[in-house]
């Protein structure tokens, strides 16, 4: 295939999926057709398009006889150069992305779910056959942080990478911080904004987040990482009395991604709710918006911040793929598409990793019990650098309850699990104790 002969014959895309992401994907190809064939100097045009259900009523105008509802047509069509696959899940997509790629054809997918369980799999395929795959869609929504730490930060060993990279999540805690808004309302309006996935669970159970941790681990450290090593904790269990204490403590709650290589090579890789100082720049990221830090040794500190989620800044990620898989197909042998390159990654056990503690503890309101609980923290060598608690408030049998923050210093979390199961031990303690990271940022400014 030539540039000249692309004038009579475009390059030919085929799209599974007209959701969300799809049909901004499309709707983007139609009304910036100009200047991305402009400026990609690459004639081309949708071939195909495979949805679920034929009869449902788009927001875009596709040509009937482009519509399908076999994916296979797309994989099976000689003419078509590139499948873009954007139904999510890891069961229909996973055998679409293996039988695009045994057909030659480049894939582009911002499937994170689909590259965090079967990444190995997939791009060992994607390295044998020689035939790229493309994810820039994956983490960050609209930010192009695939590329930067495929390419722009290429020459670094990566330190850190520490932020906030789901939308949905994200956009709930903000709701429920500034407005007051309902744990539920807020996640129903973020389903309406097209921010969530089809199965939210994965947007407030942290796990969203910690498949695009997988990824960008994998970015940065050339192997893949099986989801079983990553700790995950998300936002269901915070309560709106988590955000007064946090305020008044001069914080706020963030769902916190953290991939931290230390000096011995050992790997800490969690996702986990946290407190961050009011101050710093990543309490001020807030709705759908992502913020994600990445320090290098070479360039210092940087931070990308854009939307994380949504039909348009996804479909801006998404076209970027596009585009680099059209310019690899004219060049094969010179294919940009992502190849693991290492084999190793010591993932930290959970329970070794280090940092201070915000404890939440529902008490009833008698003598002692603070004192007791102090008492199980100082037996487990774990300090105490403040204590506040919330005025009375009584249950529904009239008994009078406290709501007691602890603040802790730096201990192991596997140190503080096991005072907290001496804590809940005791008479008059609610057995589920809120716990929240209070994480060690870097440059702690706006
Ligand atoms: P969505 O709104 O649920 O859309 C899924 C689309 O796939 C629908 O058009 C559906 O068809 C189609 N589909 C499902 N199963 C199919 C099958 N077996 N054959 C053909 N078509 C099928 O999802 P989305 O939000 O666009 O997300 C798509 C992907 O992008 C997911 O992997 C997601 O994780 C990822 N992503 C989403 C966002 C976001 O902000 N939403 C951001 C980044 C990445 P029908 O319309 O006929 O039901
Ligand atoms: N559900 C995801 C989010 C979509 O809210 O971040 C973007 O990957």
């Amino acid at each position: 295939m030539t540039l000249s002969s692309l004038k009579e014959k475009p390059l030919k895309l085929g799209l599974a999926g007209l959701g969300t992401v799809g049909t901004g994907v499309y709707e983007t190809l139609q009304r910036n057709h100009d200047i991305l064939e402009a400026r990609a100097k690459i004639p081309f045009e949708v071939k195909k398009v495979a949805v679920r259900d034929l009869d449902k009523v788009r927001e875009v105008d596709v040509p009937v006889e482009c519509l399908t509802n076999d994916w296979h047509e797309l994989v099976e069509d000689p003419e078509i150069d590139i499948v873009i696959e954007l139904i999510g899940g890891t069961t229909a997509a996973y055998d679409l992305v293996v039988a695009a790629l045994n057909a030659r054809k480049p894939v582009v997918t911002g499937n994170k779910a689909l590259l965090a369980e079967c990444g190995f799999e997939i791009f060992q395929l994607s390295a044998q056959l020689g035939v790229p795959i493309y994810f820039e869609a994956s983490a960050g929504g609209g930010i192009p942080i695939i590329a930067s730490l495929a390419n722009s930060l290429i020459c670094n060993h990566i330190k850190s990478i520490v932020g906030i990279i789901n939308g949905t999540s994200n956009y709930i805690l903000s709701e429920m911080e500034e407005h007051g808004t309902t744990f539920e309302k807020a996640l129903e309006q973020a389903q309406q904004l097209g921010y969530a996935e089809a199965d939210p669970t994965l947007d407030v159970n942290g796990w969203d987040a910690g498949h695009k941790a997988l990824i960008l681990a994998m970015l940065a450290y050339g192997t893949t990482i099986s989801p079983a090593k990553i700790f995950v904790s998300g936002i269901e269990r915070l309560s709106p009395c988590d955000f007064q204490f946090a305020e008044d403590l001069g914080y706020t709650i963030k769902l916190l991604v953290v991939i931290r290589s230390h000096e011995n090579g050992d790997l800490e890789l969690r996702v986990q709710p946290s407190l961050v100082p009011r101050e710093h720049i990543i309490a001020s990221v807030s709705g759908v918006f992502n913020a994600i830090a990445v320090t290098g040794d070479i360039v210092g500190e940087t931070l990308f911040y854009g939307r994380g989620a949504g039909k348009n800044p996804t479909s801006s990620a998404v076209i970027s793929d596009v585009i680099t898989a059209m310019r690899d197909t004219l060049f094969p042998q010179h294919h940009t598409g992502f190849k693991l390159y290492s084999s190793d990654c010591r993932v930290m056990d959970i329970d070794d990793t280090v940092t201070p503690y915000y404890v939440r503890v529902k008490v009833a309101d008698r003598h002692g019990v603070i004192a007791g609980i102090a008492a199980i923290f100082a037996r487990h060598s774990i300090g105490i650098s403040a204590v506040s608690s919330s005025f009375s408030h009584k249950d529904d049998e009239g008994n009078v309850w406290n709501d007691l923050v602890f603040m802790l210093h730096g201990c192991p979390w596997g140190q503080l699990q096991n005072s907290l199961a001496g804590v809940i031990l005791l008479p008059n303690v609610d057995p589920a104790p809120s716990v929240l990271r209070i994480e060690p940022l870097l440059s702690q400014v706006r």
